[in-house]
């Protein structure tokens, strides 16, 4: 239960930066990937049409974990966490926050309360001034180069702004992380086709991302999130961007997600969201973080 307690090339250099921050951590590990097929793969294009053989018996993903389980790891913890910016910015003040697998929380607060450099403190784009920031149970806070690489490969993240790679199809998206994490050709297939099924974009795999409305963006951009079967999932205002009804949507997916053993973690300022569904609620204000719904 959640408690407040105590690849270098031409076209990756196109990518927007902040793709890039990420997937250059993912590329750096790529090299070091050794246990699931030998050689790195070409960026896939055309090879990920679907195959018929396939699609017709779809593998699952690897994230049917029970949900209930006795004895559940804690995934996030963050203790007596503060965060001030270089030009005296306290964003966070002693904060603490522990979830345990297959968790799913809200975090609220109104703009400049601290929920981004709260999830970048997650997945270590940001580091603590003080205190420390686990996910499962290895301090990301000190970490750099490969090893926090490594543990952001069990991160997926989700962007109000999707993110996505403007000249490459859906397919290729959602197939280019895995790509860059030095998966085979048969293993991005084996992922890929269930992942964009349970997103409802199968019939969208050759669409760019211009061709789609801004729900469908974000289904794309939680596909890609998702696609290597993280344990832990960061949506940073994933439905900021999009009407109600889109919005719902994306949370009804966060929801199928967690549903399957996936810790989320969702920021938001959208309180009708937050009051449709039965998760913890927790806010950000002031520095501070208290709960508002357990
Ligand atoms: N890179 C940065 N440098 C300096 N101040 C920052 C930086 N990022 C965020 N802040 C400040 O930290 C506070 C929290 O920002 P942020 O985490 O983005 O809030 P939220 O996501 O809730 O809108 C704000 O006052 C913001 O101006
Ligand atoms: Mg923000």
């Amino acid at each position: 239960m959640t408690s407040v307690v105590t690849r270098p090339s031409s076209s990756y250099e196109r990518l927007p930066a902040d793709v890039r921050s990420v997937l250059s951590d993912r590329l750096q590990g790529a090299t070091s990937v050794t246990d699931k097929d030998n050689a790195i793969p070409a960026p896939p294009r055309a090879s990920t049409k679907p195959n018929p053989q396939r699609r017709s018996q779809p593998s699952k993903p690897k994230t049917t974990a029970p949900r209930q389980t006795p004895h559940r790891h804690v995934v996030v913890a963050l203790q007596n966490v503060s965060k001030s910016y270089p030009k005296g910015n306290r964003a966070l003040i002693d904060v603490n926050l522990q979830m345990h697998k297959g968790d799913f929380l809200f975090i609220t607060g109104a703009s400049g309360a601290g929920k981004s450099t709260l999830l970048k403190l997650l997945y270590g784009q940001e580091h603590p001034t003080s205190g420390d920031v686990m996910i499962e149970g290895t301090p990301i806070g000190q970490l750099r180069g490969n090893q926090l690489a490594k543990v952001r490969r069990r991160i997926g993240i989700v962007f109000q702004d999707y993110k996505l790679i403007p000249r490459r199809t859906v397919a290729e998206n959602v197939a280019f992380v895995l790509w860059a994490q030095g998966y085979s050709r048969k293993e991005i297939h084996r992922r890929l086709w269930p992942t964009l099924k349970m997103v409802g974009l199968q019939d969208k795999s050759e669409s760019f991302p211009n061709e789609l409305s801004g729900g469908e963006q974000q289904r794309v951009s939680i596909a890609r999130a998702v696609v290597g079967t993280p344990p832990l999932l960061l949506a940073d205002e994933p439905t900021g961007n999009l009407d109600p009804e889109n919005a719902l949507q994306v949370i009804k997916i966060l929801k199928k997600l967690n549903s399957i053993g996936i810790t989320v973690v969702v920021t938001t300022h959208n309180e009708q969201l937050v009051r449709v569904s039965n998760h913890p609620v927790v806010q950000l204000k002031e520095g501070h973080l208290r709960q508002l719904r357990q």
